[in-house]
């Protein structure tokens, strides 16, 4: 089974490997910490089915649409019946709960999807996927991601208002609830060390920019 499931990682990640990503934010690093974000928290959850956490974390953006497109909101959607076509493909068996699974956490794992999982897999991979937009790696991607749209670091008359359109605006209006949101104990835990990072780049950035 162990090695089954090393051997569908490698084929996944090959895959994603040739899919051009929106953004330096969502490259093939941010695949593989989610993943590796996702096995920890399956240490603390053994009942969990490790090929659909495997599968779902890997293949979670495998449809990329950059967050400026008119398609945005149906990424995850389409990355949803997009895995499930690539198991097909790569004539990965899987069962029929399984399937099920599968589609449902890469389906929501979006913070933009809004939508509610009942399945333990989901919230471990949407909880992996939100551990990577926080701490020291939440702010290198925030940064990236913001310069990928052409934002600013901030707005001179408001720099610490939680707005969309800037890195920082993003921090304040989105990374900062993120702890809140974590499904998992564990997903909670270092969320809260993370933010702690958050919070000091914070206060000196106000020191160097008032
Ligand atoms: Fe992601």
């Amino acid at each position: 089974m162990i090695i089954e499931l090393n051997k569908i990682r490698q084929v996944l990640m090959s895959h994603m490997t040739i899919i051009p990503p929106t953004d330096l934010g969502h490259d093939i690093l941010h695949i593989d910490r989610v993943y590796k974000n996702a096995m920890r928290l399956c240490e603390s959850y053994p009942e969990a089915d490790k090929l659909v956490v495997t599968v779902a974390s890997i293949m979670h953006d495998c449809v990329p649409i950059h967050k400026n497109h008119v398609l945005r909101k149906r990424a995850s959607e389409l990355s949803a019946h997009e895995c499930l076509s690539q198991l097909d493909q790569k004539d990965i068996k899987i069962t029929d709960i399984q399937r099920e699974k599968i589609f449902d956490a890469v389906l929501c794992h979006s913070h933009s999807a809004n939508i509610d999982t009942k399945f333990l897999e989901s919230k471990i991979v949407q909880d992996a996927d939100r551990l990577d937009a926080i701490g020291a790696i939440g702010l290198a991607r925030c940064f990236t991601v913001s310069n990928s749209m052409g934002q600013s670091i901030y707005l001179a008359d408001q720099p610490f208002t939680p707005i969309d359109g800037t890195a920082i605006g993003h921090i304040l209006k989105k990374i900062i609830t993120l702890p809140n949101l974590m499904h998992t104990p564990e997903a909670k835990k270092i969320a809260k060390d993370r933010m702690e990072i958050i919070k000091l780049y914070l206060e000196a950035l106000e020191q160097e920019i008032l």
